[in-house]
């Protein structure tokens, strides 16, 4: 198999670094409620804005209703290959607050929370990919999700299986080279659009926590 870490400009901590979204799980691979809590706490102890906390999460075992239910939901496209993961996990967001205005930042504290797991997940030698592929509305009403609540994603968690496992062009994105858009274009200053300039050091060591 070839390497699915990330090409960086200097070193990263491996967690993210090697983090990556595959498609090939395990089928026969069961998560136990020791490697489950972890991620449920990464999630947890996300940041959020006034600590408000906006997540909720759905999570299903392979083989449960609840993870029935949300791979019901799933495009086509991702029912090729999610439904081998050992946990299908769905992220809704409150879109209002305690007080009943508007929740603005409910989505970008959600994708924060999902990003632990995620981390953590891969922390556990456990890989986790996001999709945003699925129906929504059929995720509401099949899982009984109150008005006020936005489902914005389903991970799909497991531990990872051959490529070879995968049918044919979801075999070679599998093992397609990992890209990026380079730093240049992605981190400005001065005025938008204009590369910060970034010293490139090659000397600094490997990452070593
Ligand atoms: C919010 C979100 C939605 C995504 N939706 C899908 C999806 O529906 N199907 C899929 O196969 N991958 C999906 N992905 C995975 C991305 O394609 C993947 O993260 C991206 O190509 C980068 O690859 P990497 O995670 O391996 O670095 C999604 C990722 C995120 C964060």
């Amino acid at each position: 198999m070839t390497t699915r870490t990330a090409t960086t400009a200097v070193a990263v901590h491996p967690l993210l670094a090697e983090r990556w979204s595959p498609r090939s799980f395990d089928p026969t691979r069961t998560i136990s409620d020791e490697e489950l809590l972890p991620l449920l706490e990464a999630a947890r102890w996300a940041p959020s804005a006034r600590n408000r906390q906006p997540w909720r999460f759905l999570v299903g075992r392979r083989g449960d209703t609840t993870y029935q239910r949300i791979f019901a939901t799933l495009m086509s496209s991702n029912q090729l290959w999610a439904g081998n993961s050992s946990l299908l996990v769905a992220a809704v967001a409150a879109e209002f607050q305690e007080n009943g205005t508007p929740n603005h930042g409910s989505a970008y504290d959600t994708g924060l929370a999902v990003a632990q797991l995620s981390v953590q997940a891969h922390a556990l030698g456990l890989h986790a990919h996001q999709m945003g592929g699925f129906d929504p509305d059929r995720l509401r009403t099949s899982l009984e999700v109150p008005d006020g609540y936005r489902p914005l994603s389903v991970t799909a968690i497991g531990a990872l299986a051959p490529a070879d496992l995968l049918p044919g062009d979801l075999r070679a994105r599998e093992t397609a080279t990992r890209e990026r858009r380079p730093l240049t274009e992605t981190f400005f200053a001065e005025t938008w659009g204009k590369p910060l300039p970034v010293r490139y050091e090659p000397e600094i060591p490997p990452y070593d926590a």
